[in-house]
């Protein structure tokens, strides 16, 4: 067993069980603090050697950063450092000792480590032929004894199931193009569905066509990969309510005719990550149940460039009936999703939920971490970037407005599938988007083309894919859903 104990940078004093540690060690420990000056800033280890004198080999303080500045978050970061470096010291058996005057609300401590810890732990490793094997075997999180146990452990259990449905997204996403296609995807679902007992409705491209959905089949016809368009249901007994959730599904985005170059095309496949957000969301709700009915839609292509691909130009009908002019191939995604969002809409469902790598100009707007948040109804995004709050996954809205809504309007269309300037180029994908969405049911749109996926990894995402927004969608439906009546939060 060794102790990993957290540390506040503004106030170094030792308590509780570090305390006797450090007693144990004839002060040891506030002696190495003083030699080294260790702060305590976030994620900053330091490592005292025990030498035998007590039975752990390693003491390990972690710091937490500044006081003023904690946010649960910052327990996930922490949490994901502490098993790296387990992982890095061989250790098997670890101890994270909770025990801070500081922290008040222990059912959000306890949840946003096991989070962190699980988050933090992913690689997605299987195609090395050599890999680190060293594991953790177990996680122990000490609290407070005046803590009711039991409760504790239910947050706990509700933080592994969504951690881990959110690697579960993390290792579709990151799985290339040859090895999940549409075909693939519907299989990955199908299996999904049995497991939980979901029901599951796929379409393939006659009946695609019989649907009425010109814009999605454009954008798969150039594909050799057929598209597949998947409904799974969630459908519980005491259900509070039925809420949409849409993924964008592109296996690959080559651009199509108007191809994409070479680093602009490279991570294209994870232009699959809101279908497989709709995945692990699935996922996370089948092993909690919530009480509320949930769609997830997503319409599965390929965007590639052949003979039989669609064009600049074309004039295409949506399953609504609205036409859209293509001004260029590479703006797929919002085609696709015109199609899902008018299907989703005809559910009437009280809600709407879109995820999608929609648009290069949300990275440009926001930056690589944090995803653009639109939609029809104000209430509804502040619920959604309220949520976004408490899981840690960066959001930030984008506004609507009429300027913006002249610039999609097409030569001889009802809608053009660009902008006419690249300005406000989030924005405008939205907007488009907004014609295929019922107006009187609210709906959000979450472009995840930065923080779907990160060449190099922050916090507790490694490189690759980061499995956002599953958690702040999950979170959602489960407040929506009332499931915390029952347990009391
Ligand atoms: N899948 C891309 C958006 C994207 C860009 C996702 C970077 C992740 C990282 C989307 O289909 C696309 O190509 N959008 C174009 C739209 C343009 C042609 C109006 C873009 O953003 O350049
Ligand atoms: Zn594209
Ligand atoms: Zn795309």
């Amino acid at each position: 067993m060794q102790y990993f104990f957290l540390m506040f940078e503004d106030n170094k004093k030792l308590e509780g069980e570090l305390e006797k540690i450090d007693k144990a060690l004839n002060g040891g420990v506030s002696d190495l603090i003083k030699l080294q000056k260790y702060k305590a800033e976030e994620g900053k280890f330091l490592i005292v050697p025990t030498l035998g004198k007590i039975k752990v080999n390693y003491v390990a303080i972690v710091g937490l950063g500044k006081e003023k500045k904690f946010e649960n978050d910052i327990l996930r970061r922490v949490a994901s450092y502490i098993i790296r470096k387990a992982k890095e010291l061989k250790l098997s058996d670890i101890i994270i000792d909770t025990n801070l005057q500081q922290f008040e609300n222990y059912d959000e401590v306890v949840q946003a480590i096991t989070e962190g810890l699980i988050l933090g732990d992913y690689s997605f490793d299987k195609y090395f032929s050599k890999k680190d094997e060293h594991k953790v075997k177990e996680v122990q999180i000490n609290i407070p004894k005046n803590q009711d146990k039991d409760r504790l452990n239910e947050f706990v259990r509700i933080g592994k199931i969504l951690a881990e449905a959110q690697n579960f997204t993390r290792d579709l996403v990151n799985e290339p193009a040859n090895v999940i296609n549409t075909i693939q995807f519907a299989e990955i679902a199908e299996k999904l569905a049995k497991e939980y007992g979901f029901e599951i409705k796929i379409y393939d491209e006659e009946e695609i066509e019989k649907m009425g959905m010109g814009a999605y089949l454009a954008v798969a016809k150039g594909s050799d990969n057929p598209p597949r368009f998947i409904h799974l249901t969630y459908r519980p007994k005491n259900s509070q309510g039925e809420v949409a959730i849409v993924g964008k599904g592109l296996m690959f985005d080559s651009g199509g005719l108007n191809i994409k170059t070479g680093d602009f095309m490279r991570w294209m496949k994870s232009d699959k990550s809101g279908a497989c957000a709709v995945l692990g969301i699935f996922k996370a709700i089948g092993e909690l149940k919530p009480d509320i009915t949930v769609h997830g839609i997503v319409a599965a292509a390929e965007n590639m460039p052949s003979g039989k691909a669609y064009r600049p130009d074309d004039i295409l009908r949506a399953k609504n009936g609205v036409t859209i002019e293509v001004g260029n191939t590479d703006a797929e995604g919002r085609l696709t999703l015109a199609d899902a969002l008018s299907y989703a809409s005809e559910l009437k469902p009280d809600a709407i939920i879109d995820m999608a790598t929609l648009t290069g100009a949300c990275v440009v707007a926001l930056g690589e971490f944090t995803a653009g948040v639109m939609g029809n109804n104000q209430k509804f995004i502040n619920e959604i970037l309220k949520t976004s709050e408490e899981t840690g996954e960066w959001m930030w809205q984008l506004p609507f407005n009429d300027k913006l809504r002249e610039q999609i309007k097409a030569p001889h269309a009802d809608v053009y599938n660009v902008g006419t300037t690249r300005y406000g180029g989030a924005i405008t994908a939205g907007l488009f988007l907004e014609k295929f969405v019922d107006p009187k049911i609210p709906w959000v749109h979450i472009d995840i083309a930065g923080p779907s996926h990160h060449t190099s990894g922050w916090y507790y995402h490694p490189k690759g894919a980061t499995g956002i927004p599953v958690r702040t969608i999950t979170w959602y439906l489960l407040k929506r859903s009332k499931f915390f009546d029952k347990i009391g939060k």
